[in-house]
């Protein structure tokens, strides 16, 4: 009853109408634009559908999906037809367009938007070639630059060498140093590639840190299946560190004595063989060994480092380090502390970087960032080095160099790279770091190209 009602009322009203009023022109229809054409470095063409009755086009260009900012003479330029030559634009950029359609003083709303990139590459700006140690060197207090190398990088001639020996005053092993590639039984020992490295270091004026003498990732199988008694265990550890330690005195200038002892989880001692064979006192013991293998080998020199990372981030954990960083000092058997420093472009903060490093300052330590490197991609949000994220890892480069080079000359030792080149480091899809996908994290790119972090680095120094 109610719907029959309206719809009576609905047909006498339009009935209402006299036939006597100009008939109102259609509405301006909105054009539709069409993918650009004829990309170039510095041009396209743009295109859109015609609309009826429009005179003419009134098209926007803009670098920005909001419009925000028109290009110059790219503001509701008049255009007539269905296509017009957008040029004078810059190579490898990404620019936006619409239109509105005319009639008089009547305009359409804006069509759809197109991006278009224009095609090439932006130009690079060079890096500063000046070489890192360089600029360390020259500092009022100076302090080593290092590298993390693999034997087989020490060729002379080789680009490592050529890389290593203009930018690098410290070397680390990356892995030859540690127990299982020595140790291959009790007593029993292959030192080809530790002493090549040490030679190498030594023949060339460079400093060589020894990393590690015990660290619960690379115990040799010999060892892990140990049937002897606990006592006989800790005998082969204290032989093992006197050997390597009495081997290297006078040409390793400073040792990671033990790597990594506290867990991720609640700040106590990780549950290593080591903790389970010798008990909690088994780091006190790792170190007086090698102080006295040093102290008898007549080096009385060596510096003897805690080395763990995310300790600035995991303040449990910091303050495990700290507590057996104490307890070290007590028994005057430390000299400084590692911090690895396999950070983020996002973390940790400057802060949490400077007050887990002050804590081992104030105790008169001498401080080592041990493994620096920086990834970009750690959310694996990018599938190739963005200019966005490159700049963001030069920026956390420079911080962290800053950090360290502002600490008191006493504190000073070195600043360690861990790796040359991207395409080499440990991170890209490494499962035990849960890194999903590739990465950029270190100071050289895959054809040793300078990035944009080395000159983060020595911006640091300035
Ligand atoms: C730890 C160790 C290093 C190295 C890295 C991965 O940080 O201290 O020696 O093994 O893991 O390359």
């Amino acid at each position: 009853m109610g719907i029959a009602f309206f719809l009576v009322f609905t047909l006498l009203s339009c009935s209402k109408d006299d036939g006597n009023s100009p008939e109102p022109s259609a509405k301006l229809g909105i054009p539709f634009a069409s993918t650009a054409s004829n990309i170039t470095d510095t041009s396209f063409q743009a295109n859109w559908v015609l609309v009826p009755e429009a005179e003419s086009y009134l098209i926007d260009v803009s670098t920005s999906s909001s419009f925000s900012m028109m290009l110059t003479g790219y503001e509701a330029f008049v255009v007539q037809g269905n296509t017009v030559s957008v040029i004078g634009l810059s190579p490898a950029i990404n620019y936006y367009y619409r239109v509105r359609a005319k009639r008089g003083a009547e305009i359409s709303s804006n069509s759809n938007a197109i991006t278009v990139i224009t095609t090439g590459v932006i130009p690079e700006e060079p890096e500063d070639p000046t070489f890192l140690k360089v600029k360390a060197n020259a500092l009022a207090n100076p302090f080593f630059v290092g590298v993390a190398v693999k034997s087989n990088q020490l060729t002379e001639g080789s680009s490592y060498d050529t890389v290593l020996k203009n930018e690098f005053s410290s070397i680390t092993a990356e892995y030859e140093m540690k127990m299982n590639p020595i140790s291959t039984g009790s007593g029993s020992y292959n030192w080809v590639a530790a002493d090549k490295i040490v030679k190498y270091g030594n023949d060339n004026g460079i400093n060589v840190h020894g990393h590690a003498l015990v660290w619960h990732n690379a115990v040799p199988n010999w060892l892990a299946n140990f049937s002897g008694t606990d006592a006989e265990f800790a005998l082969e550890v204290k032989k093992y560190i006197t050997d390597v330690v009495t081997r290297y005195a006078g040409k390793v200038k400073s040792w990671d004595v033990v790597n990594e002892a506290v867990n991720d989880n609640d700040g106590g001692l990780r549950n290593t063989i080591f903790l389970q064979k010798m008990g909690p006192n088994y780091i006190k013991d790792c170190f007086q060994w090698a102080r006295d293998a040093a102290n008898a080998a007549g080096d009385t020199n060596l510096l003897l480092f805690y080395n763990d990372y995310a300790t600035s981030t995991n303040i449990n954990k910091q303050n495990k380090v700290y507590t057996i960083v104490d307890d070290l000092m007590a028994n005057n058997l430390i000299d400084g502390v590692g911090f690895q420093m396999h950070n983020t472009y996002l973390s940790p903060t400057k802060i949490q970087m400077e007050t887990d490093i002050n804590r081992a300052v104030v105790k008169g330590l001498k401080i080592h960032v041990s493994e620096l490197d920086i990834q970009v991609n750690q959310n694996n949000d990018i599938t190739y080095l963005t200019e966005e994220r490159n700049l963001a890892q030069k920026a956390k480069y420079l911080e962290i160099v800053k950090i360290y080079n502002a600490l008191p000359a006493a504190n000073k030792y070195a600043l360690t790279v861990w790796g040359f080149k991207d395409n080499e480091s440990w991170i890209p899809y490494n499962t035990d770091l849960n890194h999903p996908g590739n990465d950029w994290p270190l100071l050289y790119d895959k054809d040793f190209k300078l990035k944009s972090a080395h000159t983060g680095f020595l911006e640091g120094l300035n």
